[in-house]
């Protein structure tokens, strides 16, 4: 049986005092829960969100990194100044850094290698824009993005990993997957799991759902078989809208 996971995206939000607001309150405010909970502050506040977050079961993620260890990057981070400071999860690939920051299946691929390397849990993103969705061209495109994605994991490694399902669509418009299609796209993306690795893998790495997910529409897309949790970019922004879908989790 799969734990849930909850993973709040914060994305480009949020200044210091927020941070700190949004935090202390979720830390005292955080309902009992099985599932995994991880919130992805801007990097200026990595390190302040991990010592907000110490001794709780919060979990602190970067929303990118580089892959190289040091070196002339200049506005990069490695893996290692992330593990340095507390942090232990990193999401790669997200929509937004494919989009506007040069972010290819190569790129993710050499992230997940160093992120596994440097003990970080990676939360590899994947996910299709309506078009490509309209053209049928979904699990053609999501089974390349994963493939990619894992192609330099191996099989000892491969359960370390965290698989996000993000259809670009549905991403801060308000218009969330349906139950059926973020299933039958995650029931997809674990079988390439098991196509690539073996069914034991398939049957233990987490998928999440990702886009305009909110507490009421949670518990429906968390019930589904092979929705392992949520990463969740809006409703994470504050803490009573994080704390519902955590409620809707259970
Ligand atoms: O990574 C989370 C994400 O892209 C979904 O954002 O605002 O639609 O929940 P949102």
């Amino acid at each position: 049986m799969r734990k849930k996971i909850l993973a709040g995206n914060w994305k480009m939000n949020h200044t210091g005092a927020a941070v700190q607001t949004v935090l202390t309150e979720l830390v005292q405010t955080l309902p009992e829960t099985k599932a995994t909970l991880i919130i992805a502050p801007p990097f200026p506040y990595l390190a302040q969100a991990v010592s907000l977050t110490a001794h709780t079961p919060l979990h602190i993620a970067a929303q990118t990194m580089h892959w190289e260890e040091h070196g002339a990057f200049t506005g990069e981070v490695s893996p290692a100044m992330l593990v340095d400071i507390g942090v232990t999860h990193v999401l790669i690939g997200h929509s937004e850094r494919r989009e506007y920051n040069g972010e290819t299946d190569r790129t993710v691929q050499q992230k997940v290698a160093a992120a596994l390397q440097h003990g970080l849990t990676p939360i590899i993103c994947c996910g299709e824009t309506a078009q490509q969705r309209q053209a049928g061209r979904t699990d053609d495109l999501l089974g390349t993005q994963l493939r990619m994605a894992l192609a330099k994991v191996r099989m000892a490694d491969a359960s370390r990993v965290i698989v996000a399902y993000e259809p670009i669509w549905a991403i801060g418009t308000g218009q969330t997957a349906t139950v059926a299609q973020a299933q039958a796209t995650c029931a997809f993306l674990r079988r390439q799991l098991a196509a690539l690795y073996n069914s034991d893998i398939a049957a233990t790495v987490p998928i999440l759902y990702g886009g305009s997910m909110k507490a009421d529409n949670a518990a429906a897309l968390l019930a589904a078989a092979d929705i392992d949790g949520g990463l969740i970019g809006g409703a994470s922004l504050q803490a009573a809208s994080f704390t519902a879908i955590i409620r809707a989790a259970d």
